[in-house]
């Protein structure tokens, strides 16, 4: 509707007779006009807002500045909620919901009187989740995310969200820290609203909407407690009304130059694997050709410039005090790294946009020719007989000495099984044994969950160990480190070589050569591979039934497989 000239929300409030009546009656119970019904743009505000999902915990309070910009430009807004999936409490996994959230958002946006959208997230997969919902719909979007947490303190020093749960995990494991100490140390860390400030995965997911042009230049890096915040939420509202003039959508955003861009500035960053699982869902939902290879590709001539946690040393509220992405576009776009001409939500290109970019630390943001870590050493993508759909290694926050290795598999069926006897002083294991977990792929867990960076042993941790290689189908969360490959695919769960190996076969990691190798002959694997029988499906019936039927792997994104694509904007039929 939109782009002839008539609005999609005509189809209701400008509607005739009975149903016209209906539609705007019950809308003026909130105190609304008869003079909103004049025409003027309807704007949904899609908000993840949640007290269960306390990143997005002040999402209403962004949506209120949305609202009044949105006001200014003569549109008429209404909030709506849409799920929301917070990492910390839901389980069995926020992963698991991701696809659940995006499907609410598609059927949300299309079966309501909406000419365009405004899209509030926060935590990891509300972010993706969101885009995709939008770009299955295809109606006029911007992004606006909730912003970063304050940097965490405790005793002096900057504690990064996730990063340091790791690390205070270990150091109370090794006695270097007391219970009563970490309990303190907790509550330093998360002490403003926002979500995650280490460049995990909810940060890197705002910076990847901004590097795609589906939000605001410098929206992915003001503190959520800033004024700021609200300041470019508003401008955010003001901007769809007039992107709903302009007919400007997301397909025409998020292009195949967009997602080349999304990509490189993700090897920029830092930022974290799970962006290639929701890049790859969200360029599905398109129509947008993305393989896992493109992201290996790509990345290989970004050098990483922004020295943030967990790779680095600083925290998303000095990141955008050093200026935040747009500097970082700016700089990958002069050294041709980056497509300038990709259009964004401002309806100018992603060089206009950016063009006077300052940066105001060169500690936290490098100069592309002084980097934290060299072009060629971010997230790689391995192959091989353990993984022919893929896997994928984050090299920065890997140890150098592992990336080339070969050591005995210990394998354990479940994450769970591991941590039955990972404490145990009389674990056969040894620091250069690969350990494997399978069981936590998408389909297996089910979910997909974040459970692959299992922590070291803990008699060798004891005896000084600070990392080992670990495979397995599961994910890491953005905030964590160590040599782990991750996303194996096929998952064990469905057959895939993972669920062949055996505790005493030896395993090749090879980075620098993108492998990864099982050192078992094709006959014996063979032979395994006629004896395995696949487990017991998880659910037979409810959400988790439709989960773990249609989702596919990681290498496809993990989206439902009857939800790639997208099914447009047409107005559905009566209801009355
Ligand atoms: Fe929500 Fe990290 S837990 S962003
Ligand atoms: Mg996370």
């Amino acid at each position: 509707m939109a782009g002839d000239g008539i609005r999609r929300s005509r189809a209701w409030f400008g509607a005739a007779g009975r149903s016209g009546m209906i539609y705007r009656s019950w809308m003026r119970n909130q105190g609304f006009g008869a003079e909103m019904f004049d025409g003027r743009p309807v704007i949904g505000i899609a908000s993840t807002w949640s007290e269960l999902a306390p990143c997005n915990a002040h999402l209403n309070r962004v949506a209120e500045a949305v609202k009044r910009g949105v006001w200014q430009a003569g549109g008429f807004p209404l909030e709506f909620p849409v799920m929301a999936t917070g990492e910390t409490l839901i389980r069995p996994t926020a992963m698991f919901y991701r696809n659940l959230l995006a499907m609410q958002a598609e059927e949300l946006i299309r079966a309501n009187p909406l000419d365009g959208v405004v899209l509030l997230s926060g935590c990891d997969k509300t972010t993706p989740g969101l885009l995709m919902g939008a770009a299955s719909v295809d109606l006029p979007a911007v992004m606006v995310t909730g912003g970063p947490m304050l940097n965490g303190k405790f005793r002096g020093q900057d504690v990064g969200s996730g990063t340091h749960v790791w690390k205070f995990e270990e150091d109370l494991k090794a006695g270097r820290m007391t219970q009563e100490e970490v309990f303190e140390a907790e509550g330093c860390m998360a002490r403003s609203n926002g979500h995650c400030m280490t460049m995990g995965t909810a940060s890197t997911m705002a910076c990847m909407a901004e590097a795609l042009g589906m939000q605001l230049p410098g929206s992915a890096t003001w503190p959520a407690v800033d004024m700021r915040r609200f300041e470019v939420a508003q401008e955010a509202g003001r901007r769809i009304v007039a992107m709903v003039e302009e007919d400007l959508r997301p397909s025409a955003i998020m292009t195949r130059a967009a997602f080349e861009n999304a990509i490189r500035a993700n090897a920029a960053i830092g930022g974290s694997t799970n962006a290639i699982i929701h890049l790859l869902a969200i360029a599905g939902r398109l129509g947008v050709e993305l393989s896992l290879d493109d992201f290996d590709e790509l990345a290989r001539p970004v050098p990483t410039v922004v020295d943030l946690m967990p790779s680095g040393r600083f925290l998303m509220e000095d990141f955008c005090y050093a200026g935040g992405l747009p500097v970082v576009l700016r700089e990958l776009a002069e050294a041709g790294l980056l497509d300038g001409d990709a259009l964004t939500v401002t309806g100018r290109s992603m060089g206009a946009n950016v063009a006077s970019a300052q940066c105001w630390n060169r500690e936290v943001i490098r100069p592309l020719s002084e980097p934290l870590q060299p072009a060629g050493s971010g997230t790689a993508v391995l192959r091989g007989n353990l993984a022919p759909g893929g896997a994928v290694v984050k090299q920065s926050a890997a140890s150098p000495a592992l990336l080339r290795h070969t050591g005995r598999a210990v394998v354990f069926d479940t994450p769970e099984a591991y941590h039955e006897v990972c404490d145990d002083p009389g674990l056969d294991v040894a620091a250069d044994d690969v350990i494997v977990i399978r069981g936590a792929g998408p389909r297996g867990y089910p979910g997909m969950p974040e459970v692959a960076n299992v922590p070291i042993p803990t008699k060798l941790l004891r005896a000084g160990v600070t990392d080992m290689v670990r495979i397995c189908d599961g994910r890491m969360s953005g905030t964590g480190y160590g040599t782990v490959v991750l996303h194996v695919a096929p998952e064990s769960a469905v057959g895939g070589p993972l669920a062949l190996v055996r505790t005493g076969d030896t395993v090749t990691l090879d980075v620098p050569a993108r492998t990864l190798t099982l050192n078992v002959d094709d006959d014996e694997l063979r032979r395994r591979g006629e004896a395995w029988k696949p487990p017991e499906p998880a659910e037979g019936t409810g959400y988790g039934w439709l989960y773990t039927q249609h989702v596919l792997q990681a290498d496809r994104g993990a989206d439902f497989d009857f939800l790639v694509g997208s099914r447009g904007a047409a107005v559905p039929r009566e209801s009355h």
